[in-house]
């Protein structure tokens, strides 16, 4: 038998060949994307949880001769199951409401690591009834970890999750006494630590804790009928080992702002110190960049508080973010006093490869005087990929002697864009400050007129890009910049002259124009 093979029409199979090549694009797309190491994490995770939570712990089982080590398979299936279904809800819940764990595997890892850490307890602690409390005490250092690491709703909804799988830890279904018990110490401990600014912040969040835990403890056990000694026992471990929880994690405090990559309010207070190491070299070294980088601290403590972002940190990576000016302070502008420009003697592109090395200085720099990653972010991301303007057109001017051509890639820097909101408002502050530095007759209207200007232009190239910031947070910014830089040029803030003045001329306010120049 014959099959005639079926006639098809040029515009089907053109159409065919499109389909096959957007299927190869997407397929190619998500396997250089971040999702298949995040999966294998998840997978192996799901495996190390299955494996510690299907070890039999019952009745002393493990200290018996005959002891059997694992669960009988049907429930370790079923268990399995079950671990299935609330890892995937904490897959979803992640990249829902922090996604960019998923495309830090090191990040993952840390916290995949963390609830492994926290199971083994818990399975410890499901050895003998008078150990359960380890079971509060592993949820509660769960519950402080994730609120300074992220958020307090991240903390509690990813707990919420950790608790579950600590209920199974402990036995076939655990009484609702330890996962109440549980709960009480994490919202607690969420609710009550929004920052840390001082070192006794973690113990008097747990002390709070160890009230809540106790109480909630003891009336359970009320409820459940037992009696005085029972109850004084199961509710003062577990107010007990809360307290214990607080004064580990002060203890390891640096360890776990190292491993998750963040800094607390009180270290952010220690970097903002002039006497930091860091900060009295640039003072010393570069006064004008110093100068020009407190300013923008305090432009963008403002604007970041007037959007709900955190100010200390903004204030704080301000102060560090044109530290890679000290290897050259005298070829960037602030720091000229007066004194001819040294870009002068050099060509456009020489002058382009001085600025824009300041930032690849400053990682560099950042890092021999370890400085937290959270901080060496606003370094290398405050000029993002925007383009050298200045020298640019020194460049395009010359361009047309020498017939060469003048590539724009070639005079931008090399990135990467801020990844947060903090970052973003640095870099607005720091190009309006620049804008603004230019002028001579500054009113309000001109000022909140650069500021606006400055923040569209870097919308429209594509610098918010990789940042989450709202279009409505960005005019909040840009009124906060504008009301801050007012504030500092009140003395410099031209207002209209009475009919009797008489109107002086200076020759040096003859040009009103932004003039770009080395920044
Ligand atoms: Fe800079
Ligand atoms: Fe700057």
């Amino acid at each position: 038998m014959f099959f005639k093979k079926k006639k098809i029409s040029a515009r089907r199979q053109h159409v065919r060949d499109n389909i096959s090549a957007e299927k190869f694009t997407r397929l190619s797309g998500f396997i250089n994307s971040p999702f298949p190491t995040a999966l294998f994490i998840l997978t192996l995770f799901i495996i190390l949880v299955i494996a510690i939570l299907a070890l039999d712990t019952s009745d002393g089982q493990v200290f018996r001769p005959d002891a059997k080590f694992f669960k009988p398979y049907r429930e370790v299936i079923a268990l399995g199951t079950v671990v299935i279904l609330v890892c995937l809800g904490a897959a979803i819940y992640i990249n829902h409401y922090q996604n960019r764990i998923i495309s830090r595997p090191t990040r993952l890892t840390a916290l995949a690591g963390l609830f492994l850490i926290l199971l083994v307890i818990t399975k410890i602690g499901s050895l003998a009834p008078e150990w359960i409390f380890l079971a509060t005490g592993s949820a509660v250092i769960s519950a402080i970890i994730l609120t300074i690491a992220y958020n307090q709703r991240f903390a509690i909804g990813i707990t919420l999750f950790y608790c579950i799988l600590a209920s199974f830890a402990v036995g076939k279904i655990a009484t609702v006494e330890l996962f109440l018990t549980m709960m009480a110490g994490v919202v607690t401990c969420c609710f009550s630590l929004r920052e840390i600014r001082t070192r006794m912040k973690i113990i008097e969040v747990t002390t709070m804790a160890c009230v809540a835990v106790g109480i909630t403890a003891a009336a359970l056990g009320a409820i459940q009928g037992r009696d005085m000694r029972q109850i004084s026992y199961s509710s003062g471990a577990a107010a007990a080992i809360t307290i214990a929880v607080g004064l580990v994690i002060q203890g390891f405090l640096p360890i776990i702002e190292k491993v998750f990559g963040i800094a607390t309010s009180m270290t952010l207070m220690d970097y903002s110190d002039a006497n930091q190491p860091l900060l009295r070299k640039l003072a010393m070294e570069a006064p004008g960049t110093f100068s020009h980088s407190l300013f923008i601290g305090a432009i963008a403590e403002a604007a970041a508080e007037a959007i709900g972002a955190n100010g200390l940190l903004a204030r704080v990576g301000a102060y560090y973010h044109d530290i890679g000016k000290m290897n050259k302070p005298a070829y960037f502008v602030e720091n000229q006093m007066g004194s001819a420009s040294r870009h002068e003697q050099l060509s456009p592109a020489m002058s382009q490869l001085i600025i824009v090395g300041h930032v690849k200085d400053g990682v560099e720099i950042a890092r021999e005087y370890a400085l937290p990653t959270v901080l060496r972010q606003f370094i290398e991301t405050h000029h993002g990929t925007t383009l050298v303007e200045y020298f640019y057109h020194e460049a395009v001017k010359k361009q047309d002697d020498k017939q060469s051509h003048v590539s724009e890639s070639e005079f931008r820097y090399t990135g990467p864009k801020p990844r947060t909101k903090e970052a973003a408002i640095i870099m607005l502050s720091d190009a309006v400050e620049s804008a603004s530095r230019t002028l001579t007759e500054l009113t309000p209207t001109k000022i909140e007129a650069i500021v606006h200007n400055m923040a569209m232009r870097r919308l429209q190239d594509g610098q918010f890009d990789e940042c989450d910031l709202t279009l409505r947070e960005l005019s909040r910014i840009e009124k906060s910049i504008s009301i801050t830089l007012a504030a500092h040029h009140h003395g410099r803030v031209a207002y209209p002259k009475a009919p009797d003045e008489p109107d002086e001329k200076d020759p040096l306010q003859k040009n009103n124009s932004p003039k770009p120049g080395p920044q």
